[in-house]
């Protein structure tokens, strides 16, 4: 069958991935609104088409902090890649080189940052970050980042506890055994309590900040009273993201939130969205209410399950 739209991936996805995995990278918190707001909001937002203008030629190269991209269309961190492709993140990082877009690695890939980075040795890439309860098992994957060439870091701000995915607790989702979270790993075991450090706040920026000289660019932010504080703490960039309504539900479709995020930072600082991008005419959208570009998370995990 061709595949002509991203629908296409989520389908065959959907067909040839084990449930298990299927259902991880569907899953939105509780009862999903969130999550399919994300993709409803974009409906209703209809364009003004205006005519008549030479469109010969067009650039749709665009710059995340100085360094060019192809297409204003990024990958989001998303975790646990070899669920979808044995190569994993590996494969990841040498799609979005061979596309020349950014990749955010995540946290939890279940391929080392060094080796990441090998599979693609130029790429632009930036490095997700949680705050672990242990801050040294955070310094140290910073510090790891930076070592192996990445150019930003990105810190996820919107998961203090994971939210409460229904099919991942009836299907007692967890990693196989083949698969490791290869940069946590003697870190803590995957299935007991979170590692993650509930008690974070906008202090700890200034404490990432004296780790590293990487651009910090926080991602989760949706309203414009967060966006203020996060330009007054000296960030570089943020993502308006609600983790794909994978977190908390209830909470406004990313793009109905952009455009109070856009009007609190003023230019100061770049704005990026996530959250149900998956045609072309989403991405103008973003664009047009003030997004430099936009991150793409379940549509790249459904590629990589494509063979
Ligand atoms: C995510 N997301 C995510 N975010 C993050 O900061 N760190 C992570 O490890 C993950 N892991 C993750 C796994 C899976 C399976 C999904 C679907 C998502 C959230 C992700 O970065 C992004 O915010 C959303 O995926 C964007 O929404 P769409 O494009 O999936 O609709």
């Amino acid at each position: 069958m061709a595949m002509v739209c991203l629908s296409d991936f989520e389908a065959y996805a959907k067909k040839y991935l084990p449930k298990i995995a299927w259902d991880f990278f569907a899953a939105g918190a509780d009862d999903c609104s969130t999550r399919d707001e994300n993709i409803l909001a974009y409906k209703r937002i209809c364009f003004r088409p205006r005519v008549l203008r030479d469109v010969s030629m067009m650039d749709i190269r665009t710059k995340l902090l100085g360094n060019e991209i192809s297409f204003p269309v990024g990958i989001a961190p998303t975790g646990f890649h070899q669920l979808a492709w044995p190569d994993g993140e590996k494969s990841t990082a040498r799609a979005a080189k061979a596309m020349n877009t950014c990749y955010i690695v995540s946290t939890y890939s279940t391929c080392t940052l060094e080796e990441i980075s090998a599979a693609a040795p130029s790429g632009l890439r930036w490095f997700q970050l949680y705050i672990h309860r242990n801050r040294a098992v955070s310094q140290q994957l910073v510090q790891r980042a930076e070592a192996s060439g990445f150019q930003g870091l990105v810190l996820t701000v919107d998961l203090p506890y994971t939210g409460k995915r229904r099919d991942d607790v009836r299907n007692g989702f967890c990693l196989p055994p083949h698969m490791k979270l290869k940069n946590l790993e003697g870190a803590f075991e995957v299935c007991k309590m979170s590692p993650l450090d509930p008690s974070v706040t906008w202090n700890d920026i200034y404490w990432l900040q004296s780790l590293t000289h990487l651009p910090i660019i926080i991602k989760g932010i949706l309203t414009k009273e967060d966006a203020e504080r996060a330009v007054r703490h000296g960030v570089q960039g943020i993502i308006v993201s609600n983790h794909g309504g994978r977190q908390l539900d209830g909470g406004p479709a990313t793009i109905d939130a952009l455009v109070e995020v856009v009007e609190a930072v003023q230019g100061r600082v770049e704005v990026y969205l996530d959250g149900g991008i998956r045609k072309g005419s989403d991405v103008l959208k973003a664009l047009a209410l003030g997004a430099r570009c936009v991150f793409i998370g379940r549509p790249a995990l459904w590629g990589l399950a494509y063979k």
